[in-house]
């Protein structure tokens, strides 16, 4: 097995078998009002439950309901019933999703079938994923080409400074990053989006990020999956320790992201109930993704598990909506105090 086959499979093992999740920092979506962002509440709404409209638009696809499973996998055997079974649960539901980094198929064409899943979502939004360390060293014209195999409708760059940071295989190179960003957005002809895997994005990243030409930015920020607890468990568990809570919590990014940047917004990182996602949207977020629970939900009942645990999101997201007044995800905006 290669290295980034044998790296995947460790990501998998790691974030199913450790605690991974952040442990002092939060999203800022904490239950308890005067510890975080809430929700309004209006006692009378002046609306039925049954009025709330979920559906929106995301980098001109449709979305029954603003929410995405984030980029998880893709690159072994396992990677690849896991995808199938996460992209039925989206198709169902009319959601988005994202592929894990598209890295092992380029390099390994043979791990392709790996994240294909427009077989079973032919529909769905699908977002193809590769990392921002590897723009410079994989030409335009294979990541396009790795985006075309699976029927992607965007790509979606990973930036990964604080993961990179804990890992073993040392690709620590930033410099000159923002700058590859933009000379990509023009060579793919997809709408390109930046991510980063749950540490956040401040407000001097989304204002350089926002002249690159990029359509989107999901903030995958602190309080959910801490990825350097997952890489600190691969190779030095004490830089872990230190750093498991380093970031920007998911609320506070995606105010920071609003401030600076026009496009769309994806709010993830600790995303955890259907309130967490209607408090994100309310402070400016176009839809909301997750990781890790949905992961778990596969592995526990295979697709079936996953869209019972989205369809729990989404119904509680409906509740939230009707006790806010808000009949759309437009007259949701601004409803947090
Ligand atoms: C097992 C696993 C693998 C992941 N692999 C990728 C990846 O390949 N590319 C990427 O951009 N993000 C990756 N992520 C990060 C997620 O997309 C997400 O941003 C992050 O986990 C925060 O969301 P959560 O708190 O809901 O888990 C991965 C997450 C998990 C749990």
């Amino acid at each position: 097995m290669g290295k980034i086959e044998n790296r995947k499979l460790e990501h998998l093992d790691i974030s199913l078998n450790k605690n991974v999740q952040f442990r002092e920092k939060t999203t800022g979506f904490e239950k308890i009002a005067f510890k975080g962002i809430d929700l309004e509440y209006k006692a009378l709404p002046e609306m039925d439950k049954g009025e709330v409209n979920l559906e929106t638009e995301f980098l001109g696809k449709k979305f029954k309901s603003p929410l995405m499973v984030e980029a998880i996998t893709g690159g072994a055997k396992e990677a690849g019933k896991i995808n199938k079974d996460i992209a039925k649960a989206c198709e169902a539901l009319g959601i988005g999703m994202g592929l894990g980094s598209q890295r092992a198929m380029i390099e390994k064409p043979e791990l392709s079938e790996t994240y294909v899943v427009r077989d079973v979502a032919p529909t769905i939004f699908l977002a193809g994923n590769i990392g921002v360390t590897e723009l410079g060293k994989i030409p335009a014209s294979q990541i396009a080409e790795a985006l075309e195999k699976v029927g992607a409708d965007a790509l979606a760059v990973h930036i990964n400074a604080a993961q990179a940071a804990m890992q073993p295989e040392k690709e620590t190179d930033f410099s000159g990053r923002v700058a590859e960003i933009k000379k990509l957005v023009k060579e793919i002809k997809k709408p390109v989006y930046v991510k980063e895997v749950g540490h956040g994005i401040n407000l001097e990243t989304a204002k350089a990020l926002a002249k690159t030409g990029i359509k989107a930015i999901d903030v995958a920020g602190a309080g959910g999956t801490s990825w350097t607890a997952i890489d600190s468990f691969r190779g030095n568990k004490n830089l872990g320790e230190t750093f498991r809570d380093i970031g920007i919590p998911t609320s506070q990014s995606i105010v920071e992201c609003r401030k600076a940047f026009n496009g769309q917004i994806i709010a993830s990182g600790g995303i955890r109930n259907g309130l967490d996602c209607a408090k994100a949207l309310a402070l400016g977020a176009d839809i909301c993704g997750i990781a890790l629970p949905v992961l778990k939900a596969q592995q526990s009942g295979g697709s079936k598990a996953v869209q019972k645990y989205l369809e729990r999101i989404t119904e509680e997201l409906r509740i939230a909506m009707f006790l806010a007044g808000a009949k759309t995800i437009g007259q949701l905006k601004g409803k947090v105090r």
